[in-house]
């Protein structure tokens, strides 16, 4: 397994698309439970390239399997928070690739100025809790029917991560 951990490129934008689309399609983990329209996507892929925001993918031999990005928040105040989001393609997970892809973002997102990074993760993503926890995430709350899919409401835990 050839695995490489990359800045967004254009080459990246349709397989990036699909590995969201996959993953949002499990129902389990993401806001989304589809991806955006391609035009859509390729407009927001176009904006990440052209504001230098940070996201980083994971390829293996040459296909797009996972993604990690640390997107800017709005309001001058919070111009050193950034929202992390990620994931692995579900035939690629266990295998390191997350844990990589959040090491090699974090330190992007360090590099580019930014102090904070928080995400909220929902309760019942034990996977993904684990991982952040062992990168130095610290859970900071509770929040109460964050998800809501099917009828169903889910809570999630803001999780972040302070600069050293
Ligand atoms: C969370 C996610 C990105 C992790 O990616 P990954 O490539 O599987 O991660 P890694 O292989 O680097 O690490 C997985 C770790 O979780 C551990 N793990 C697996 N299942 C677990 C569970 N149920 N509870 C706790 N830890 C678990 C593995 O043993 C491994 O630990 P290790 O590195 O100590 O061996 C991936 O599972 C994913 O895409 N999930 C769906 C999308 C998602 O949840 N995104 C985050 C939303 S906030």
């Amino acid at each position: 397994m050839t695995l490489s951990i990359e800045p967004l490129e254009e080459r990246h934008f349709p397989g990036l698309r699909e590995a969201l689309d996959s993953v949002a399609r499990e129902r389990r983990f993401l806001a989304f439970t589809e991806a955006p329209p391609p035009e859509q996507a390729l407009a927001f892929y176009t904006a990440v390239l052209t504001n230098r925001w940070c996201l980083r993918v994971a390829t293996v031999e040459g296909l797009v399997v996972g993604w990690c990005d640390v997107l800017p928040t709005h309001g001058q105040a919070r111009a050193h928070v950034g929202h992390l989001g990620m994931g692995v393609v579900s035939e690629a997970r266990g295998r390191g690739i997350g844990s990589a892809l959040l090491r090699a973002a974090v330190e992007a997102a360090w590099a580019s100025g930014l102090t904070r990074i928080e995400l909220s993760v929902r309760c019942d993503n034990a996977r993904a809790r684990a991982l952040y926890e062992r990168h130095g995430f610290a859970a900071e709350g509770l929040l109460r029917r964050a998800f809501r899919l099917d009828g169903k409401y889910f809570d999630a835990v803001a999780m972040a991560l302070l600069r050293d």
